[in-house]
């Protein structure tokens, strides 16, 4: 298959029926399709700075992307999401934009992206990038302009700056706090060189809040959005997309204790938690900006979509954003959150269906990104570890690396069955662990120096891939360079060591991939199958029987159904301790 996407790519291929439906509140009409292929698609993150290194400065790039993008198509992914390659002095690793319509140097050029995506396109994988609108980086022009033109002038108007309180405005304009610690204010100095306005920063202070209130700022990004749909890619994944609308008059806010960084997690069962109503998280005027975005995305020709990054509870919430004329996906980071347990599954399982079928959605489902501790590691950690708090040697609860891996490889192995869309990790197909044992000096996430080392941060599930375990870097980059040291047993878990070795972990996505596709899943219906004991979860879905067991004791598997694949040996007929299998149903 190839794809070709840009103002004359194909209309919707034979089999899909259009249907015109009118919005909501009278907007424009929306156009939807029952098989569109982000409805089902697997969709591939990549790192770009972690996945391949070509020029050799330890650092991955757009060419070392287009190099192994191969092995890619084999794996049998649909689409891939690049998180920011875009210009940026890289303070917090790409989402510190300073040129949104650019190539970092350290990335390549907008040749190298275009490169990439016509090889992507041929290989039949759609191309989705990162858009990051809640902020910018401070060395953005639009906001060194800002901090030039001084207070009341339009310029400063287009981030949020605010005059601070105290009698010579010496204390933040409010108590906020940044998602990766510290004060969410920074206080500026006028171009008199006295002490001036402050600005807003949720996350570090290289990136001031943009103002979204302000027409220009909108403006702007419609143009970006257009600069990257007629250069051919397939939809934007949007960074915080629950952040970008401030409650009027910005009060003051404390967040419950040990929520999730990026904006409270969902509570154990889904239910609301307090930090639901942040003022600065889940706003209902950010709607209004996607459905100026929809409207725009509508335009062009091929099924382009957005996919929200909104850490929002509970999932009926989570829906909001994906509304017939809003965003297309929302990442289902409820789910991602729920413990390796059958009866928290089952429940997170249902929520996602209703919500998200409640308005016309797919549910989507992932178990790893750049954010959090790797699955592999995480589903067999045994101490409280908030989103975003990440893993190092002195972290409490560290875990059985074997029963993680075991556990990812079974929970990988129930997720790809579900309807819908999923999202897999780079490295994850390797069953790549979180790295813990970083020494302090490499890290490099702002969590880490603004918590003065008290939360590790986001830096042990970023390490740069292995991909041949005799070469240097283990193949990433051939310098032997690399951003972040790789662990030495990763040779074990090189990409060429696995490669048609049957049970390993990368031989275990291909099947998995492939069978998926075999038997449409992603388009299917599930039923759950009840009778097993509380530990257990089963389901059909189509004619695949998906049994997991997430306990200890060993479950007798049905007698005479086919085994399609499992995630761990079934050989004797029973399903041991954190293992799933699809059967024939
Ligand atoms: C998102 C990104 C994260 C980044 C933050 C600020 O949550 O996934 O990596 O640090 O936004 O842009």
């Amino acid at each position: 298959m190839t794809l070709e996407n840009d103002q004359s790519a194909a209309a919707p291929s034979a089999g899909q029926s259009a249907v015109l439906s009118t919005a909501p509140e009278g907007g424009d009409p929306v156009v939807t399709t029952g098989s569109e292929w982000w409805r089902t698609a697997v969709i591939y993150q990549i790192y770009p700075r972690s996945f391949a290194d070509a020029s050799g400065d330890g650092i991955g790039d757009l060419p070392g992307i287009t190099a192994r993008l191969d092995s890619l198509g084999q794996l049998g992914i649909d689409a891939i999401w690049l998180s920011p390659f875009f210009t940026s002095p890289q303070r917090d690793a790409g989402y510190d934009v300073a040129d949104y319509c650019d190539v970092d140097p350290l990335f390549g050029s907008l040749a190298d992206f275009d490169r990439m995506r016509a090889k992507a396109h041929e290989l039949g994988i759609r191309v989705i990038v990162d858009l990051v609108p809640n902020h910018s980086s401070d060395q953005h022009v639009w906001f060194q302009e800002a901090l030039a033109a001084g207070p009341g002038s339009d310029e400063r108007r287009r981030y949020m700056f605010r005059d601070g309180l105290g009698a010579n405005g010496e204390l933040p304009p409010n108590n906020w706090e940044s998602v990766f610690g510290g004060p969410a204010w920074t206080r500026i100095e006028e171009a008199d060189g006295e002490p001036g306005q402050w600005y807003l920063h949720l996350f570090d202070s290289t990136q001031p809040d943009f103002d979204w209130t302000n027409r220009w700022v909108r403006d702007q990004f419609l143009d970006i959005l257009r600069f990257w749909l007629d250069r051919g890619v397939d939809g934007f994944r949007v960074d915080v997309a629950h952040g970008m609308i401030k409650a009027e008059g910005l009060p003051d806010w404390t967040p419950p204790a040990a929520s999730g960084s990026m904006g409270g997690g969902a509570g154990p069962e889904g239910e609301e938690t307090a930090s639901a109503t942040a003022p600065y998280w889940a706003q209902e005027g950010v709607h209004d900006i996607y459905r100026e975005w929809r409207s725009l995305l509508n335009t062009y020709e091929g099924d382009r979509v957005l996919c929200a990054e909104a850490w929002v509870d509970p999932l009926s919430k989570v829906a909001l954003w994906v509304r017939q004329d809003e965003m297309h996906q929302a990442f289902n980071f409820a789910y991602l959150e729920s413990p390796w347990d059958a009866p928290a599954l089952r429940t997170v399982i249902d929520q996602s269906l209703e919500a998200f079928s409640s308005v016309g959605a797919p549910s989507t489902w992932v178990l790893s990104n750049h954010d959090v501790v790797r699955h592999a590691t995480r589903l067999a950690v045994t101490a409280e570890n908030p989103q975003g708090h990440g893993l190092g040697p002195t972290s409490a609860g560290l875990p059985d690396p074997a029963v993680g891996l075991r556990r990812a490889r079974a929970a990988t192995t129930m997720m790809l069955a579900l309807p819908g869309s999923s999202y897999i990790y780079q490295g994850e197909e390797l069953g790549l662990p979180e790295v813990i044992h970083l020494p302090d000096e490499a890290r490099q996430d702002p969590t880490w120096f603004r918590t003065d080392g008290e939360r590790y941060g986001r830096d042990g599930c970023r390490v740069p891939i292995p991909w041949e375990s005799d070469k240097p870097a283990f193949g990433f980059s051939q310098t032997g360079d690399t951003w972040l040291p790789q662990p030495a047993e990763w040779a074990d878990l090189a990409r060429d060591a696995q490669l048609g070795v049957p049970g390993s972990t990368l031989e275990l996505y291909r099947t998995l991939l492939a069978l998926r596709a075999e038997h449409r899943l992603g388009l299917g219906t599930m039923q759950w199958v009840e009778g097993y004991s509380g530990d257990v979860i089963a389901f059909t879905n189509g004619h695949v029987l998906v049994i997991a067991n997430t306990g200890t004791e060993a479950v007798e598997l049905p007698a005479g159904a086919e085994i399609l694949l499992a995630s761990s040996d079934v050989s004797s007929g029973v399903l041991g301790a954190d293992t799933t299998v699809w059967m024939k149903a």
